[in-house]
């Protein structure tokens, strides 16, 4: 791996402790306005001081984010389907390496859908991402959604990071589950938690806890955080899990809810 992949990737999953708190703010690319994020500039700008990096769209980035601000990007590169069209997993690269770089991200982001209707073409995207990528030392994070009709148990988690791994992708998203040290113990590169959505904040504390706990490298957590009626206390909260393994009811004790 050469210094600027390794440099890029130390930007996102911090080098003290091993792991990262990302801000997902993407959602719009195929939600729209996603409730608390109608508006994305201010909540994203009381969030950034405390994530890690900040997940997102090149539209959101250029209109919701000021150019001043260090905080690392991973940028969402795929997309080109939304929630009211035919399959989600209908998905195409939609942003080049050069405007990638010309935005100065740490990462790109991808999604893969495997066991869909396109999951063949969501691979070649990856494929053809990485392989992009690695000419620039730009690290892939493989985003792996799952379709309404999947399980998101061990089995087909496991599938599915696997696949992303091998691929090529450097970092890889999943969703927490029973036996998530599988998922983790199977995959060669970091794994990262999604949050999901919304549940109560002391459940979802308790899954960015467990997640740590069964060897996930992080969370890349949305909608349970921008969301909550605390959403700085909570972003802080989960931070407080990752990067200092406190507990899920210590960390809930912090909120002002
Ligand atoms: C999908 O919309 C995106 O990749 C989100 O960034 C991802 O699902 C994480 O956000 P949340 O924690 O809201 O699930």
């Amino acid at each position: 791996m050469d210094w600027g992949m390794k440099n890029r990737i130390s930007r996102i999953i911090k080098p003290e402790t091993g792991r990262t708190v990302m801000l997902a703010v993407d959602h719009g690319y195929f939600l729209g306005p996603t409730t608390g994020l109608e508006e994305p500039t201010k909540i994203i700008a009381d969030l950034v001081p405390h994530a890690d990096s900040l997940m997102l769209t090149r539209g959101i980035l250029r209109t919701s984010v000021i150019p001043e601000s260090n905080v690392p990007i991973v940028l969402r590169v795929s997309g080109g389907n939304s929630i009211i069209g035919d399959d989600l997993s209908n998905e195409t690269i939609t942003v080049s390496v050069e405007d990638a770089i010309r935005l100065n991200v740490s990462a790109v982001a991808l999604s893969i859908y495997v066991g869909s209707k396109y999951e063949h073409q969501t691979l070649k995207n990856l494929a053809t991402l990485v392989s992009e990528c690695e000419r620039y030392g730009i690290p892939v994070l493989a985003v792996t959604a799952v379709g309404k009709e999947m399980a998101r148990d061990a089995k087909y988690l496991s599938l599915a990071c696997r696949i992303a791994a091998e691929l090529g992708a450097h970092i890889v998203k999943t969703y927490y589950c029973e036996d998530f040290e599988k998922v983790v113990k199977t995959c060669p590169v970091p794994v990262v938690i999604a949050g999901g959505k919304k549940i109560s904040e002391k459940d979802a504390l308790e899954l960015a806890y467990n997640a740590i706990k069964h060897g996930a490298a992080g969370v890349d957590m949305g909608r349970n955080i921008f969301q909550s009626k605390d959403p700085v206390g909570m972003i802080k909260a989960v931070r407080s899990i990752v990067h200092e393994n406190v507990s899920a009811d210590k960390a809930y004790k912090t909120l002002k809810i």
